[in-house]
């Protein structure tokens, strides 16, 4: 009886006791190359603890006065009158050399703001489509950008259009739907053709 308990305690492991296994030093290393990182990426993108606040470079706000014809008129008209302004026969006739553009001002305009529909005759051709209005989803002062490019892009050469023509339009004809050539040409006088 005694004899067995004996054993049985033999028998048993020794406790386990807790070893003295130090921290790899290059866990160590890198954690501390970590650290400075770390402190040096606040430093240098905050300023911190020198200057307060945040010294990330601000981006620039839209400014309208920068704003790109070209831009507008490649987001807005090229799907249709084509980059190169040549239109597609048959379907959208050509802004490069038609009288439309290069005629009144206040015409492009008129028609940018509101759209137009009906037969029309631009470079000896008839069109008989529907463009759509733009004036929702275009300021004023990008109508004016958009109708200045066109007037003098591909050999076009006529005069800029400032803002207050494209105000004094809109607010003349708030409202309206699209023109017809003939209503454009009694409105604003635009080619005999
Ligand atoms: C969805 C296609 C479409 C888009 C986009 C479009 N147009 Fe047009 N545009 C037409 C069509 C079609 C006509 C001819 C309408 C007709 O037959 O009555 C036209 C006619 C014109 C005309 C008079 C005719 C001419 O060729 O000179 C001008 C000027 C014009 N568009 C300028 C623009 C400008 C500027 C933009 C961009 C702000 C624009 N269009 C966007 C389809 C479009």
């Amino acid at each position: 009886m005694t004899d067995n308990d004996d054993g049985a305690q033999r028998r048993e492991q020794p406790e386990p006791t807790e070893g003295d296994r130090p921290v790899p030093r290059a866990v160590l290393l890198l954690v501390a190359g970590l650290v400075v990182w770390g402190t040096g990426y606040i430093v240098a993108h905050t300023g911190w603890p020198l200057a307060g606040g945040d010294s990330r470079t601000p981006v620039a706000v839209a400014d309208n006065s920068s704003v790109s014809g070209e831009t507008v008129y490649n987001n807005t008209c090229a799907a249709c009158h084509q980059a190169g302004g040549t239109g597609i026969p048959g379907s959208f006739p050509p802004l490069a050399d038609s009288d439309w553009v290069t005629g009144e001002p206040t015409a492009v305009v008129a028609i940018v703001s509101h759209g137009l529909q009906g037969d029309i005759e631009v470079g000896g051709e008839t069109y008989s489509g529907a463009m759509p209005a733009f004036g929702g989803q275009l300021s004023n002062r990008e109508i004016a950008a958009v109708a200045s490019y066109v007037r003098s892009s591909w050999g076009n050469e006529a005069s800029a259009v400032d803002t207050e023509t494209v105000e004094s339009v809109r607010s003349d004809h708030d409202g309206r739907g699209p023109w017809t050539a003939d209503e454009l040409r009694t409105a604003f006088g635009g080619p005999d053709t």
